[in-house]
This record gives structure tokens, C-alpha cells and sequence, in this order.
């Protein structure tokens, strides 16, 4: 995939090769009605179809739950695609080729650790098959198969200072086996040994499954139980969940991911055939993993340890999957250390009983820490509370926000107010909220546009509106590129158009007004009822922007510019009024 070049030319040639209707055929069965087709909505519920789908423009709308645009956009909401891999979809079923992008140095450089790293694990997986050793012995008492060793691509380093140095530092150097922490290099004396001894070897891959790791489990005892690579080009951790390139059709096919600690608990839950499942690597989520999650699902379910620690980190990283916006459960492991033994033990159905029971994160929280609300004082109950606040804080939809502190305030039975209030002023907000505009204005600036769009803009009306009239973003931006066909009177080229626009949201409103019905005559009658007010509020803006620059004038002593901006207020005043 990264070896592809998308520039907006090959995406609008990608885009006008594809019949959107096929597309949302799949999901939702269309009906010609009129100019477009017509379905139920596949991002809401709804009885009465308000989907609509126009095939020349390739453009959807829904005017239910106002989602919208390309067929681009359609696949990264059902597929859950990114939007390279929309494209390449796409592509690749159309038969069109894309051109590949030109390699770097940097590139070329980081292919070289890669197959470095396959051929280290080759060499790992030799030493486990070749000659009897001390993992032979571990995986006999764990009871791991020989496809689970297969599958995963379990290897051995031996307990050697040089076995990887010696077979790998001829054909990669040493450097480069440094560069990837598979050999240190010695503090005294000159020269490389190697990191791995005498440890069971779990590679660890990318999304992608490029091989860019090792997690070296210790066999002997020794510290720590778990000797990962270092932080390097290829191995970023916090960026890095294991298994993720096994999981990441079915997270996106069930629109959940299974989040455990251990190496060991993911491959026991994946062999089992559950899909979906991944390890953090340890217990401290970072952000980087939780947004790596919300690419591929928006529900996680968390199966850490079943121990004190286990349920306290299950928490922490709760926290941290809220704040990407995720949807969290956690399991009850009823006792058992971890998944892996729970499954072991009792079976996969097991299991699954267990997964099918996992609770919302609040309420995995008040049993953790309100199961003992009736007989606590004041101050244990104010101190509980106060643990809640950093998970309740971390929610960015702001509704769940609000039911999460109900459910607290009822479990101590408080004052919702009493728990909001530790709240408010902390939550974080979602990140890409943005601004609403005040809607009669927003809904002037989408009629003018929808009679722009559909030619019924009197040659006067077209040369007289300006981009500076429009106040919401979206409109302005697909208003300064009409604009020249407007003033030309030539009809618009949607294609072309869809190719300049940068934004989802301008396309989803390009979307939304040329889906809707033609304008008739009588509304468009009321056409300058609503191009006044928005050159009204246009000059409106603009007094209030010189009043402010009036102010920095005179704070600065600016005569001069504060004489032209006075000019100009009174100028904008006299149009004002004029307006009125
Ligand atoms: P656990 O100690 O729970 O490991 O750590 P585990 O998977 O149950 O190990 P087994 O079953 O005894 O072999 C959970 C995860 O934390 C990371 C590893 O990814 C491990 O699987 N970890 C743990 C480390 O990276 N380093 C360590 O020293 C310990
Ligand atoms: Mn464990």
C-alpha cells in the first residue's frame, strides 16, 4: 500500500471509473426515483428511504442523519477502510493501475532492516527446529502445539554471545544488526554481542505484517520475563500492537477488538478462532496504540489480568481508549490469572461466555469501586468518587459523558450535580467538533449555493455574490470554485470539481445540495430574501474585524492606518443602512 502514488489526478480518474450505485447496491438496495436513487439509510435507522444516491455526480446523501459524499467516503464508513485503501479497492476492481510511487533512501534503507529482521527470524526458527533446547522443553510444559509454534513464528536464540552476530553480520554489517538491537555493542572491548540468549522468540509484526520485532520471552528465570527490541526505525511500541495484522479485517468486519496483555493471551483467544484480538505488549496503553485501535474498530473489549494489577491497569487504559473516542468494555476472567489460562483451563466456549457477559467500562468501575457504596463514610465516598473523574473526563461524546456521571451519582447515591461538578471544566472534547454556525444563516448560505448549483441564478444575482458573503467554510470554499462557471455562465463540471475539493465535509455538502430536489419557482422567488442578509452579515463581520483593528491602532499609536480604518467604518456603516 505505501508504494502507491495518489495524486488528485489519478484519484478523480479512480473516481469517475466507479459506479457508486454498485457500490451501495451491496449494502443497501437502491430504486430509481426521479433524477437519483432512493434507499433506507445504512447510517441510521430509519423506515421511509431518505438515502440518495446520484450515479452521474458520484455522490451520496442522506437527508435523515446528513452523512455524505463520494463513493470514497462510502467505503471508509462501511468497510472501514482508510482512504488510500478506498481508492486502491476501487482501483483493483476496475482494473485500473496505480502508479508507483518513486523509492527514497529512506525507503530503501528501512527494506534493508526488513529483510534483515526475516532473515533473523529464519535463523531464530533453525535454532528451535534443528537442535534439542531449552525451548523444546518450555513449550512441551506449557503444552504449545507445534501449529501454534508454526503459525506465530516462534523461534529460538541460543544461549550464545554471538550466534545472530555470526550468522547475519556478513551479508547486513553490524551496524545495521545494532540499528535493530539484535546485537549491543560491547562497553570495554571493541566489537557486538548478541541481545537474545537463551530466549523463546515471538516475532512481532506491523499492521501491515512486515516482521519489525521480537519479544524474547526468558526461559531460565532470569530478568526481565520479557526482553522486547528497542525502540528503533522499525519498532515503535507505542505505534505497535501485536497481532494486529492477523486481527484487522475481522475488528473492521465486527467493528470490535479484544485487547489483552500478553503475547501468550492473544495467540490462545486468535487460535481459538475468536477473532479480532490484541496485545498491548504489557500494561501501559499509550495513545498511539488506542488511535491505532480506532482505525480499525470503534468498540474495544479489554481482557487484562484478572489480579488486582490487571483490573487497575484495565482502568488506566480505559482512559487512555476513551480519549480516542472508542467505546469501552472490560472482562470479568472470574478468577482466572489471564485468557490464556481461562482458555487452557476451561475451554474456549468458556470463554466466550465470558466475553459475551463483558460489562461497559462504568460499570466494570462501580464494581471495582462502589460495590461497597452503602457503608462508606463521606469522605471514602468523595475520594471514590474522585477516581472516576479522570475516565468520566476522558469521554469525548459528550452524551455518554452525562449518563456515566448519572450511573456514579446513583451508585453513591449523590446529587448528580455532586459528581458533575468534578467534572465540568476537565472533559475533553472530541477532535474534530467543530465550530457550529448559528443554522438560519448556515441554511441561507445552502440555498443560494443549491440555486448556484442548479443554474437558476440570474446572471445579475451571480456577479454580484461574493465569496466573503459566505460565513460557513464548506460553502465558501465550494463557492470560490463554482464561481468562475457561474460568472461564465457555464454549466458545472462535478468531476472536475470533486477533484479540487480537499475537505470531507465540502464533499459531503457538495453531496447534500446536489442531491436535493429542483427548486421551484415560487421558492425561488424568495431567492433575494436571502442573498440581503448575508451581504448584511458580511459587512457586519468585517465592521466588528475594523473595530478590533481600531483598537490595536490606537494602542499602538498607528495614526495613519487609524484614519484609513475609520474611513472604512464609516464607509461600511453608510452600506449598512443602504442594506436596511
Ligand atoms: P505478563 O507478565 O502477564 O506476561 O505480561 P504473560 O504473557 O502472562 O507471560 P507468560 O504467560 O508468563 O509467558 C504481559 C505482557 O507484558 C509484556 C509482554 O508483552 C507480556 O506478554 N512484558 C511483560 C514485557 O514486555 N516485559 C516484561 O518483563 C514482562
Ligand atoms: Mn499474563
Amino acid at each position: 500500500m505505501a508504494f502507491v502514488d495518489l495524486n488528485d489526478s489519478v484519484i478523480s480518474q479512480v473516481r469517475s471509473s466507479a459506479d457508486i450505485v454498485d457500490f451501495v447496491n451491496q449494502v443497501t438496495p437502491l430504486k430509481l426515483a426521479g433524477k437519483s436513487y432512493k434507499g433506507l439509510c445504512p447510517f441510521h435507522r430509519e423506515k421511509t428511504p431518505s438515502f440518495h444516491v446520484d450515479r452521474d455526480k458520484g455522490l451520496f446523501y442522506c437527508f435523515g442523519c446528513g452523512t455524505g459524499g463520494d463513493v470514497f467516503k462510502f467505503l471508509t464508513l462501511t468497510e472501514r477502510f482508510t482512504f488510500p485503501e478506498a481508492v486502491e479497492h476501487v482501483a483493483s476492481r476496475y482494473g485500473i493501475e496505480l502508479p508507483k510511487k518513486k523509492r527514497t533512501q529512506r525507503e530503501n534503507d528501512k527494506d534493508d532492516l526488513l529483510e534483515l529482521m526475516d532473515d533473523a527470524s529464519e535463523a531464530f526458527h533453525q535454532a528451535l527446529e534443528w537442535t534439542p533446547n531449552d525451548a523444546d522443553d518450555y513449550l512441551k510444559n506449557r503444552r504449545v502445539p507445534a501449529d501454534i509454534i508454526k503459525k506465530y513464528g516462534f523461534g529460538y536464540a541460543p544461549g550464545s554471545w554471538d550466534y545472530i552476530l555470526r550468522r547475519l553480520s556478513q551479508k547486513h554489517g553490524e551496524k545495521r544488526l545494532e540499528a535493530v538491537g539484535l546485537v549491543m555493542a560491547r562497553k570495554e572491548k571493541t566489537g557486538y554481542y548478541d541481545r537474545f540468549r537463551n530466549r523463546l522468540m515471538i516475532p512481532i509484526h506491523s499492521d501491515t505484517g512486515a516482521l519489525v520485532g521480537f519479544g524474547g520471552r526468558s526461559l531460565d528465570g532470569s530478568d526481565p520475563k520479557y526482553l522486547n527490541s528497542p525502540e528503533s526505525d522499525l519498532f515503535n511500541k507505542s505505534r505497535l500492537l501485536y497481532n494486529l495484522h492477523r486481527s484487522k479485517d475481522a475488528m473492521r468486519r465486527n467493528d470490535r477488538a479484544i485487547l489483552v496483555e500478553g503475547y501468550f493471551d492473544a495467540i490462545a483467544i486468535d487460535h481459538a478462532g475468536i477473532p479480532g484480538v490484541v496485545a498491548s505488549m504489557g500494561t501501559s496503553l499509550a495513545a498511539g496504540q488506542a488511535s491505532l485501535l480506532r482505525r480499525f474498530a470503534r468498540r474495544v473489549v479489554i481482557a487484562y489480568d484478572g489480579d488486582d494489577a490487571g483490573r487497575n491497569a484495565t482502568l488506566r487504559a480505559a482512559q487512555v481508549l476513551l480519549s480516542a473516542g472508542l467505546h469501552v468494555e472490560a472482562l470479568d476472567l472470574q478468577g482466572e490469572k489471564d485468557p490464556d489460562s481461562l482458555i487452557q483451563k476451561h475451554g474456549t466456549d468458556k470463554f466466550l461466555e465470558v466475553l459475551s457477559n463483558a460489562s461497559d467500562i462504568f460499570e466494570f468501575g462501580l464494581r471495582e469501586w462502589a460495590s461497597d457504596a452503602g457503608q462508606l463514610s463521606g469522605r471514602e465516598k468523595s475520594e471514590r468518587v474522585e477516581r472516576f473523574v479522570p475516565l468520566l473526563s476522558a469521554v469525548t461524546d459528550p452524551v455518554v459523558r452525562n449518563e456515566g456521571a448519572q450511573r456514579i451519582a446513583d451508585a453513591f447515591r449523590l446529587e448528580f450535580e455532586t459528581v458533575w461538578s468534578r467534572v465540568r471544566g476537565k472533559a475533553s472534547t472530541a477532535p474534530n467538533q467543530e465550530r457550529q454556525l448559528s443554522a438560519p444563516q448556515s441554511t441561507a448560505e445552502k440555498f443560494v449555493l443549491t440555486a448556484a448549483i442548479q443554474g437558476r441564478l440570474t446572471p445579475k444575482q451571480a456577479g454580484w455574490l461574493r465569496e466573503e458573503f459566505f460565513e460557513d467554510p464548506s460553502c465558501k470554499t465550494l463557492f470560490s470554485i463554482i464561481k468562475n462557471d457561474l460568472v461564465n455562465d457555464e454549466p458545472i463540471d462535478f468531476h472536475a470539481l470533486e477533484t479540487q475539493l480537499r475537505g470531507e465535509a465540502e464533499v459531503a455538502l457538495l453531496a447534500e445540495l446536489s442531491l436535493r430536489d429542483d427548486i421551484d419557482d415560487r421558492t425561488l422567488e424568495r431567492l433575494d430574501e436571502n442573498l440581503l442578509p448575508m451581504e448584511r452579515s458580511h459587512l457586519d463581520r468585517r465592521k466588528q474585524q475594523i473595530q478590533r483593528e481600531i483598537i490595536d491602532a490606537e494602542k499602538n499609536g498607528d495614526l495613519a492606518r487609524l484614519d484609513q480604518l475609520v474611513t472604512e467604518k464609516t464607509e461600511l456603516s453608510r452600506m449598512l443602512s443602504s442594506l436596511k
